[in-house]
């Protein structure tokens, strides 16, 4: 009972809140043994990673990223007591919905083929979120097949965005340059960070925002993410201001960019990241922590102990730490081996720090910390917060924002159902309120490049009714309007 209990409390090694999703009755008698009182967020599937994980991908649908059914179904085929089961059912699903993508482009439907692809591309994403074996000899031809789907969704459709390689220390990292075809050039640009789990492709949401607005978005996995860690077998670093400026000497480089306005939305581990990169690099207008974070190193200390004490250690765990690592290490592997579960979680970690025991994981992890650091930020900061956030400490990074040139605090709640680390499932009120605050911080210009994209901005913005008129009249609205 009370193993079981730490095991669904040790959710900081996936990467991942405490959330699932009941819709399946059956399947949530099943989980409760008939009992019928739930929370809207559980699924009942046994293990909180794949509840999580369920509630991320439902998530999707909110930007054509995924579908309901197909999400709920995949999941419900789920064994959760098979370790590949879970990936093996999302490789079904993404090998359907390619099969599906194929014989529409062969009809000649590209934009539908398209829109399979692109959820063809999250399944095979979501097969790998939770693969037991990292370095098994499929995670790379897994991963190629996830870029090539969104890649034919890119070539199939008119989204706006192209693969990029941007230049990083001796070789380049992955991205995803998305220019908005009705802004203002140079116009402000988004840069997307992810988290540990996370793949850049998982924000196109902030790209369909972001276009509905005056913005560029630059979409990129750094070093231990998505398909970098995958192909190129980099794994994260602590000082990833050197990440982050690589990226936006490469972004302002692109001449519709105001290097003026440049902002870096970051999630998850993101969250710790991108405030990292900032305490020395100061080229960014905007920077949103979500969540919040100063030491991640802490959020996996507390971590361990709800684990071990799970299995009657207290702090000494700790000192054992300290003193033997080797015996640490043989106590951890004992608990590895008493759940499937624990065992991917720190193999997991591992693989995506670059270490290759749990003693070095945690001595890696003491370098990701900013508390002596985060006074440097200057760049204006929005830190992100959640009731149920327990992998954060957003208030503390708040505080401790000495420098900035403007600091706000936003936390997402329960009674808007966005509690969760990273919002999952709550994609719409997370957007709003981000970008709300970067509209207010982000600057878009009055000057407009060339006839055609004065045309598509008065299509877009012009007041009312003018529009109707014809474009010639809206020119001269907007031209006289500039002239005073
Ligand atoms: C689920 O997986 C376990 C472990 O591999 C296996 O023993 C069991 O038969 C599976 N259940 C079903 C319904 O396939
Ligand atoms: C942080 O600010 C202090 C005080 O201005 C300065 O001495 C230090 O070099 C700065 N550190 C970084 C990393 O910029």
């Amino acid at each position: 009972m009370k193993i079981t209990a730490a095991i669904l409390s040790i959710t900081t090694f996936v990467g991942a809140a405490k959330c699932s999703l009941a819709l399946d009755r059956a399947l949530l008698d099943q989980a409760t043994n008939g009992a019928t009182q739930h929370n809207w967020w559980e699924f009942g599937l046994g293990d909180p990673i794949a509840d999580e994980v369920a509630l991320f991908y439902l998530g999707h649908t909110y930007f054509q990223g995924a579908d309901i059914g197909e999400v709920l179904e995949t999941i419900y085929r789920t064994n959760h007591t098979d370790p590949r089961s879970w990936h093996d059912e999302f490789t079904k699903t993404a090998e359907r919905l390619e099969a599906v993508g194929k014989e529409f482009e062969d009809e000649g439907h590209d934009l539908t083929a398209g829109q399979s692809f692109l959820r063809a591309a999250t399944y095979r994403r979501a097969s790998l979120h939770r693969h037991p074996d990292p370095f098994h000899e499929e995670v790379p031809i897994v991963t190629q097949q996830a870029v090539d789907n969104f890649e034919k969704f890119l070539a199939l459709t008119s989204y706006p965005c192209k693969a990029v390689q941007i230049p990083y220390e001796d070789t380049t990292l992955p991205g995803y340059l998305c220019i908005n075809r009705n802004a203002a050039n140079p116009a402000p640009l988004i840069i997307y960070n992810q988290g540990k789990d996370g793949w850049m492709e998982d924000g196109k949401n902030v790209v369909d925002e972001a276009m509905q607005r005056g913005y560029h978005v630059l979409l990129y996995d750094g070093p231990g993410m998505g398909r970098t860690i995958r192909l190129q077998g980099l794994p994260f670093r602590h000082d990833w201001e050197k990440v982050v400026s690589a990226v936006i000497d490469f972004a302002i480089d692109q001449p519709q960019v105001d290097g003026d306005n440049l902002a870096l939305i970051s999630l998850s581990l993101g969250g710790f990241l991108a405030p990292r990169a900032a305490c020395f690099e100061h080229r960014l207008k905007a920077l949103v922590p979500n969540p919040g974070v100063v030491s991640w190193h802490r959020v996996y200390e507390s971590e361990l102990q709800l684990l071990a004490s799970a299995f009657g250690f207290g702090p000494e765990i700790f000192e054992l730490l300290e003193d033997d690592p080797a015996a640490f290490d043989e106590e951890v592997l004992k608990m590895m081996s008493t759940s499937d579960f624990l065992h991917w979680g720190f193999v997991d970690s591992m693989w995506h720090h670059g270490v290759d025991s749990p003693s070095t994981l945690m001595n890696e992890l003491k370098k990701f910390d900013i508390v002596d650091l985060m006074g440097n930020i200057t760049t204006a900061t929005l830190v992100v917060d959640a009731d149920a956030e327990t992998r954060a400490q957003a208030w503390e990074l708040y505080e401790g924002l000495t420098g900035a040139v403007k600091k706000d605090y936003l936390k997402f709640s329960a009674d808007e159902a966005a509690q969760f680390h990273d919002q999952p499932g709550a994609m719409g009120i997370q957007s709003a309120r981000i970008f709300n605050w970067l509209d207010e911080i982000l600057e878009t210009r009055a000057v407009l490049e060339d006839e055609s994209t004065v045309s598509k901005l008065a299509a877009s913005a012009a007041p009312r009714g003018i529009c109707s008129i014809g474009g010639a009249v809206v020119l001269v609205t907007l031209v006289l309007s500039w002239t005073l």
